[in-house]
């Protein structure tokens, strides 16, 4: 199988083909992922809502991504894997971001990591990009900001703040990342940040201009139909179908129908 690199999805960029990206927490779900041919997986601190049930990505420590990600990492054979570093695991300073990224390169044998912000982690960036580790932006909606933010409405809807995110987004190409994701920004402004920038954009509510687009698997697989912002295409009510499965399940034990004699030894 040829593997998916950072330079794979430059090229991508390049030819005008769209890059996928999708999360994953667990080994089972990376292989379907894998399996089906998504080209990028993000090991998304998202694990802190979909998968610990907090209500922010700011409780999740980098332990806790690590075993995320090891367990994402061995079942990967073609995706190109990227962690995200969580909160706390690299705003202090350059040397603390690189330290923590070195730990999940080494412990996990990801491919990549992601971090949020712009200029303000701009020295992070370039101290991790000089020590050969790839590193992926993240701008707009930035959810370990969301008590700086107040709400998870779109962001950047105002000039100043659509000017900063398009100066941000140059800076962090400059300081060497192959990619950034643009969350929750109007799809006009997504559209000039792709035109302006050679690395590739990955979209999530940000509109069909960006070179490519990720989601989290349990939104789009119905897990948690709770979460409805309109950005999201839900492909499968996982919720509904596991739902019934698991009523029948018991249903079936109740009445003594599992397990029958050719399910018994
Ligand atoms: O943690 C995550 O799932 C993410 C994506 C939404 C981009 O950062
Ligand atoms: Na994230």
């Amino acid at each position: 199988i040829r593997k998916i690199t950072t330079h794979t999805l430059q090229k991508m960029k390049d030819n005008g083909e769209k890059i996928s990206m999708l999360t994953a927490y667990d080994f089972s779900f990376a292989q379907l992922f894998d399996n089906a041919g998504i080209d990028v997986i993000l090991v998304g601190d998202s694990a802190s809502n979909v998968m610990a049930g907090h209500e922010t990505t700011l409780p999740i420590t980098l332990d806790q991504m690590i075993y995320h990600a090891s367990s994402v990492i061995r079942a990967v054979k073609r995706s190109l894997v990227v962690v995200d570093l969580p909160f706390g695991s690299y705003q202090s300073n350059p040397q603390i971001a690189l330290a923590s990224s070195i730990r999940i390169m080494k412990e996990t044998g990801a491919h990549a990591i992601k971090l949020e912000g712009g200029e303000e982690v701009l020295e992070s960036i370039k101290n991790i990009v000089s020590a050969g580790i790839p590193v992926m932006a993240h701008l707009g909606l930035t959810p370990q900001s969301i008590y700086k933010f107040g709400t998870y409405n779109v962001r950047a809807k105002h000039e100043a703040e659509a000017n900063k995110l398009k100066r941000d987004a140059l800076l962090i190409q400059e300081a060497g990342c192959f990619a950034v994701v643009l969350e929750k920004i109007p799809a006009t402004l997504a559209k000039e940040v792709t035109a302006s920038l050679h690395i590739p954009t990955i979209g999530i509510g940000a509109g069909k201009y960006c070179d490519g687009q990720v989601l989290v698997m349990h939104d789009m697989l119905g897990i948690n139909t709770e979460f409805r912002p309109r950005f999201l295409r839900q492909y499968l009510n996982l919720q509904e179908q596991i739902t019934n499965a698991v009523q029948q399940y018991i249903i079936d034990i109740k009445h003594e129908d599992f397990p029958n004699e050719q399910e018994s030894y």
